[in-house]
């Protein structure tokens, strides 16, 4: 191996190959996050098609108030790349410390900094990891109780085994007296899916080929993003939105030293977005051992908040 293909660098290596050897090739969600592929994902936040952001933040609005107040407590808040929801939360449970968790390091410094300006008596403690994997919370928050926050739908990325795992892990790491707000979008016409995923302007496309980018720079791949094109599929059966990047024609690519062969029209599955109803989302949270506290809806019934208690919360 060359100087300097260090322990991370070869594990994302075997990521990549892991995924590209399957008879479905896959590559790992994780990697779309890079600095370009979380300016791309604002972008793709703001535009028409996409209704997940721009509905969850006024529903947001109106379930602040609403929520059970814990003074004191630690906001803990998974795949925070922007602080944006956050503060929407912070006053009304009473807030004092803050724990944005998220992979792209580079958005995790850049609203820690933003913060520490703007709120200066909000302790702030960032933790950059893989929020599937275990997690340590940080020690300054360890007597404090814990509210976790999960927006964005991201729950509908998980597939149901990695989405019960998670829960799990989360009632573990949030401990006693924890509360935890999910942000589930919701099942509907394919007609008003599809276009989220697949704008007009095509950034969703420049998104998913960004992951591409990504793995050039970061671990000397040689895909040719000419070579592959964006294509969003609503499976009726899953449940699920399913992004793919379509390889034009046969050609091989090579992942650290290993050669790959892609043949025409085969597809890399980058992404799903599992869309739940209330109640299938109610379910997944008490089968992991969460107590379904509050939900709430949009007018449209677009989108869904759910609040969840662990069992020891006396209301
Ligand atoms: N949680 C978001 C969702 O499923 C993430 C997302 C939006 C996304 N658009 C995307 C992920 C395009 C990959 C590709 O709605």
């Amino acid at each position: 191996m060359p100087d300097g293909y260090n322990a991370p660098a070869a594990s994302i290596v075997e990521e990549v190959l892991m995924g590209l050897s399957q008879p479905q090739k896959t590559l790992p969600a994780k990697f779309f996050y890079d600095a370009e592929g979380c300016r791309l994902f604002g972008k793709i936040t703001r535009l028409p098609e996409y209704y997940v952001t721009r509905t969850e933040q006024a529903l947001l609005q109106q379930v602040a108030p609403e929520l059970p107040r814990m003074p004191g407590c630690a906001l803990v808040e998974y795949g925070a790349s922007d602080e944006s929801k956050a503060m929407m939360l912070l006053d009304h449970i009473g807030a004092s410390a803050y724990v944005p968790v998220d992979i792209a390091d580079s958005a995790l410094q850049d609203l820690t900094q933003r913060l520490h300006t703007a709120r200066p008596s909000l302790s702030v403690h960032p933790v950059a990891a893989d929020f599937l994997r275990p997690l340590a919370l940080p020690h300054q928050t360890s007597s404090q109780q814990r509210f976790g926050f999960f927006p964005g739908s991201t729950i509908g990325n998980l597939d149901h085994a990695t989405a019960h795992r998670f829960l799990v892990q989360v009632r573990e790491t949030l401990g006693a007296n924890a509360r935890f707000l999910v942000g589930a979008d919701l099942r509907k016409d394919s007609s008003i899916l599809i276009p989220a995923y697949d704008d007009a302007q095509g950034v969703t496309a420049a998104f998913n080929l960004n992951l591409l980018s990504h793995l050039n720079r970061e671990i000397g791949t040689d895909f040719e993003l000419e070579n592959f094109s964006h294509r969003a599929v609503w499976n009726d059966s899953e449940g699920r939105i399913e992004m793919h990047l379509v390889c034009a024609h046969r050609q091989t690519v090579s992942v650290g030293g290993t050669t790959i062969v892609f043949d025409g029209g085969e597809t890399i599955h980058t992404e799903n977005s599992y869309k739940h109803t209330v109640p299938q989302l109610r379910s997944m949270a008490e089968r992991a051992g969460w107590r379904s506290e509050k939900v709430w809806t949009d007018p449209a019934e677009l989108f869904s908040i759910h609040l969840l208690a662990a069992d020891d919360v006396v209301n």
